[in-house]
């Protein structure tokens, strides 16, 4: 597990070399994320394994995470060994107490998570999180030495309204705790109208939340605003990755149902190679 957490750096090796030229304002090892919600019995581990295995014979040129059920995250880490990071999906604020049915951040890390997503927009909607909690439990991801994946997004009502980029910013005001750092956290950009719909976002659509997103983490943060990753997610499949990572602050992407099938997931991973061959290409 130590390599994984120690992977979330900023990249300095020489293989991502053409990625540091091509990400000026990051420098930073794209985070393919994956965020199984509520699937998965342990027949659904051999994909971790196969991801693991094509991580072993191709070492990406991204950190990959995959989130996972509770009731998997043990057995998930032990198939992952150490190749690939697994995150829970969610997790309570306080560190233990009387909360039936919840799981803390601690106990994530004590059954081998390195990571937890908060704040998911299903979170928001069917269980009422509010920026606060979010905040909240983002928190107690970094009090228990966990990365903070947080969510924002928004509906497709408030896009139509003209809202998204002030209806982000809200919630990054609301739910971004301050001392927020690269290796710590990263902010998932998620609109709901483009989560399991199979509709992405325009690349300009992307490019103009993110760069709002980015804007307010430095107002809010200063320079670890500058580094922080801001995943897209919604919707992302082999299909799209490639145009979508090469959106301009686009460090990386939290990916849902095509993150289920190894094969899916790894042509996803693939698309950062090849749009760090392509940079290489045209620099050549
Ligand atoms: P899909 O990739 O299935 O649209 O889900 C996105 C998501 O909600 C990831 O957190």
């Amino acid at each position: 597990m130590e390599t994984f957490v120690a992977a979330f750096t900023p990249v300095s090796s020489q293989h991502n070399a053409s990625l540091q030229s091509e990400q000026s304002e990051a420098s930073v090892r794209p985070l393919i994320a994956g965020n199984w919600k509520m699937n998965g019995l342990a027949p659904q581990l051999r994909q971790i394994e196969a991801i693991a295995a094509s991580v072993k014979a191709k070492p990406p040129l991204a950190d990959i995470l995959i989130c996972v059920p509770s009731t998997l995250i043990a057995r998930a880490a032990q198939c992952a060994g150490g190749r690939i990071g697994i995150g829970g999906e969610n997790c309570h604020s306080e560190m233990a107490g009387a909360f039936t049915g919840d799981i803390s951040a601690e106990m994530l890390k004590d059954a081998g998570a390195c990571a937890v997503i908060v704040g998911h927009s299903e979170r928001r909607q069917h269980h009422g999180e509010t920026d606060a909690m979010v905040a909240a439990k983002a928190n107690a991801a970094w009090r228990a030495g966990l990365l903070a994946v947080i969510c924002i997004g928004e509906t497709k009502s408030q896009r139509m309204d003209g809202k998204a980029l002030s209806v982000c910013g809200d919630q990054i005001a609301g739910s971004v705790p301050d001392g927020m750092t690269l290796s710590a956290s990263a902010v998932a950009y998620e609109p709901l109208w483009a989560i399991g719909s199979g509709h992405t976002p325009t690349s300009e659509q992307i490019a103009e939340v993110h760069a709002h997103i980015r804007r307010c983490l430095v107002v809010r943060l200063g320079a670890a605003g500058r580094e922080v990753r801001i995943l897209y997610g919604g919707s992302v499949k082999p299909s799209n990755a490639c145009e979508i990572l090469a959106v301009p602050e686009v460090g990386g992407a939290l990916i849902g149902g095509a993150s289920l099938k190894a094969t899916d997931f790894e042509a996803i991973v693939n698309a950062v190679s090849k749009r760090a061959e392509s940079s290489l290409a045209a620099l050549a």
